[in-house]
């Protein structure tokens, strides 16, 4: 890699041979604004939306696959998920004991390889996993004498042990050359995706749905109890408590809905003497002195509850309102309304309201985990991306310096979406399974969010203060807030001193024909289809004109693909795997009237059934376990400092140490506040590439 120029500064060589390559991208990166698919002889379509093309003539471009190391910490996940599987499975079928006792292995007792380091380990690594999975296996092997099902099971993974071990046997070949080549690397990754899904899936319907081992839970300990080989998270410890309900808006998985209100909606009709009665404030002193919050998932009125084997799921698209007490130390939670409409089948309940109360924080909490799932995390952070992507690549040659900033953010972006669109979000998935609403009014809540978005609203600054949260005087506690300023102000000033370094005036933005391409493809309807992207020019056309708003734009590029991604992603392991904290789909209607005290027959009732919490354990596990490259560590995976640009290196060496320095103080705050650790800056990827 050359050091990057802007086109405007290139000879007509350079010119000439940069089109070249642009002319060459844009073969292999072409929009989609849609995805089709059959399913029981119907063909469903998602749409719109702006994706890559990809289809049998348009193959994933190969830089855009997983590499190896990926693979494996994937991989790595993976396994420890299917050891879990299988512990289940045994245990469920009374075979006896689990036995974890495997031979030492091969390697034990032999001198260590001599040479290639990396490479030896790496090998090792390989050898591990496939005798992992023999391991899992035996364990089924001797399950398999208890039952018939477990019996086909085993055959089953036995056939997918083959395959693995084939797989490691093909990286093993590709290292013995030195390393894999790019088109290794896809081939790898396509085979380690479709067995790990076999296997899953394999574990989950040979096995346990066929045995009739699942159904409804008997106690809420029935979910924690499927943590077998991994670690139950934290949350198992308490319920929807208010505290934790309350906690769930400033610190759980999708802390970004929560706003300050000076009046309520209309169609939520708060009784002001409870209001009163519960919080020692009146309604309207509350409002006007900066206490009263409200959640309200209107973005979800318009999903349609879906069904499962056994039934009906549903989901309550309503408000939580929140009041801070005095001191303004503490969020509690006084008023929840099930739905957008009021009337008698959808009242207010209380906090004092007993079971009902109870009830309702579950059917919110719920709908928050659907607005998180489909919004905030698919939605705003991998589809609000992957324009972004395919855009640079269409538009900015590979030595322009914005392409050579944003390359490793967008790594491994367009695969894991296209995997999603593919399998996680297709009918019949595990979106479909999981989620409340039917597969078609899922995707319809994600394109109508992409839709309603605006861009500029929605960076960080804009959005808390739109919300009515910037201010740590009036409204204290809010980790996310506090964690995610620092890390934007960082990226801010790292991508305004490394643009600084290309571009010395908004004039050289306004002749940057590359980047004012990019611009073009991003905001157009046959191509990125970015709402709200923009300033306002001289003569008020919207466009980009200037140095200041270029940088707000990549710095919101970079915060999304790294901190905001984070933000959603790493909950799912943490918290949301854990069914009772934060349940995908409520399994009886929302109640309709005031009841008397709590009974855990009742909330039971409102579960997701242990097959579908199993799925969701997966799921959580697999996409909130894996910590891929780490944010601001460029060179990572690479045999050479990744910026070539001199003048770069002090700049990287600033961001590397705000970042440091940022780590510092998160640490010390969760000394001192609840901890929230999503945020730490060793904690967070470069891009989204889970
Ligand atoms: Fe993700």
């Amino acid at each position: 890699m050359s050091i990057p120029t802007l086109p405007q500064q290139t000879s007509p060589a350079e010119l000439a041979e940069r089109n070249r390559a642009i002319a060459w991208a844009q073969t292999l990166y072409q929009w989609a604004h849609s995805h089709t698919y059959s399913y029981e002889g119907k063909t469903l379509v998602l749409a719109p939306i702006a994706v890559l093309e990809v289809d049998d003539a348009h193959p994933l471009p190969e830089g855009q696959n997983l590499n190896v190391v990926q693979i494996l910490e994937i991989l790595d996940v993976g396994l420890s998920l299917l050891s879990n599987a299988i512990i289940n499975v045994t245990n469920l079928v009374n075979a006896g004991a689990v036995q974890f006792d495997p031979p030492p292995p091969a390697s034990f007792g032999q001198p260590a390889p001599a040479a290639g380091g990396m490479i030896a380990a790496f090998r090792a690594k390989v050898d591990e996993v496939v005798e992992e999975v023999g391991h899992v296996i035996q364990d089924v092997e001797k399950a398999a004498h208890a039952s018939s099902d477990a019996e086909k099971l085993a055959k089953l993974l036995h056939e997918h042990q083959g395959e693995l071990e084939a797989l490691g046997r093909d990286i093993h070949k590709a290292l013995a050359k030195g390393s894999a080549t790019p088109k290794e690397s896809a081939s790898f990754s396509a085979k380690l995706g479709d067995i790990l899904k076999r296997i899953i899936e394999t574990v989950l319907e040979a096995g346990l749905a066929d045995a009739g081992l699942f159904g409804r839970p008997k106690a809420m300990t029935d979910y924690a109890a499927q943590f077998q080989a991994i670690v139950v998270p934290n949350v198992s410890s308490v319920s929807i408590t208010d505290a934790f309900f309350a906690r769930s808006r400033i610190a759980g998985p999708n802390p970004l809905l929560i706003q300050k209100v000076n009046a309520l909606p209309n169609h939520f009709p708060v009784d002001s003497a409870r209001f009163e009665a519960l919080t020692g404030a009146s309604l309207d002193a509350a409002l006007s002195s900066d206490r009263v919050y409200l959640v309200d998932y209107r973005a979800l009125d318009g999903m349609i509850g879906g069904t499962y084997p056994a039934g009906q799921k549903y989901i309550s698209p309503g408000f939580a309102l929140f009041a801070l007490d005095e001191g303004r130390k503490t969020l509690r939670p006084v008023a929840i309304q099930c739905g957008q409409t009021p009337g008698h089948s959808t009242p207010v309940f209380y906090r004092d309201d007993g079971e009902s109360w109870e009830l309702a924080k579950i059917h919110l909490q719920s709908a928050d985990g659907n607005y998180h799932e489909l919004i905030s995390h698919l939605g705003l952070t991998h589809l609000l991306v992957e324009p972004f992507v395919v855009a640079t690549h269409r538009n900015l040659s590979p030595n322009h310096p914005l392409f050579v900033l944003l390359l490793p953010h967008f790594q491994g972006t367009l695969f894991i979406n296209q995997s999603a669109i593919t399998s996680l979000i297709q009918p019949g998935g595990n979106v479909d399974r999981l989620l409340a609403g039917t597969i078609e009014s899922d995707w319809a809540t994600v394109a109508n969010a992409l839709g309603a978005l605006d861009f500029n609203a929605h960076m960080l600054p804009n959005d808390l203060e739109k919300r009515g949260v910037a201010n740590r005087e009036t409204f204290p506690e809010y980790p996310y807030r506090d964690d995610a300023v620092l890390l934007w102000s960082a990226i801010e000033r790292w991508v305004g001193d490394y643009l600084a370094v290309y571009y010395n005036d908004d004039a050289a933005i306004v002749t940057d024909m590359e980047l004012q391409a990019w611009y073009q493809d991003l905001v157009s309807k046959d191509g990125g289809s970015v709402n709200g992207l923009g300033e306002a020019g001289p003569r008020g056309e919207m466009g980009l004109f200037t140095y200041k708003y270029l940088v707000n734009v990549v710095t919101m590029v970079i915060f999304t693909g790294s901190v905001q991604h984070a933000t959603v992603n790493f909950p799912q392991h943490e918290i949301m795997s854990y069914t009772p904290a934060m349940p995908l789909a409520a399994y009886a209607p929302a109640p309709t009237r005031v009841s008397g005290p709590i009974s855990q027959k009742t909330a039971l009732a409102e579960m997701p059934p242990l097959e579908m919490s199993f799925v969701q354990l997966v799921v959580g596990q697999l996409l909130g376990g894996v910590y891929f490259t780490r944010l601001g560590q460029y060179d990572r995976h690479q045999t050479k400092p990744y910026f070539q640009d001199p003048r770069v290196k002090p700049l990287l060496d600033a961001f590397q140490a705000n970042l440091r320095e940022i780590e510092r103080i998160i640490g010390t705050r969760n000394i001192e506040r609840p901890c929230y650790e999503f945020l730490l800056p060793s904690r967070i990827p470069q891009s989204i590439n889970i």
